[in-house]
């Protein structure tokens, strides 16, 4: 699904932003851009990241013991 029209990112790009370390959507429009046009879709990529996290807890959490 499209989510950001003014720089044409989708859903799927910004999953891989929140897995590859993008705590919030700043950091997602750092890396892909989305939600650095008219700021309409930040909403949905902020909560887009944090479903991502919800859903993928940090590997430093679940990391075993060394
Ligand atoms: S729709 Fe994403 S910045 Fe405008």
């Amino acid at each position: 699904m499209l989510v950001c029209h003014c720089k044409r990112v989708h859903c799927r790009v910004i999953r891989d932003c929140a897995r590859s370390g993008a705590e919030d959507a700043d950091d997602v429009g750092r890396m892909c851009g989305a939600g650095t046009g008219c700021g309409g879709c930040k909403p949905l990529v902020e909560k887009l990241v944090e479903r991502e996290q919800a859903a993928q807890p940090r590997s430093e959490s679940i990391a075993p013991a060394a």
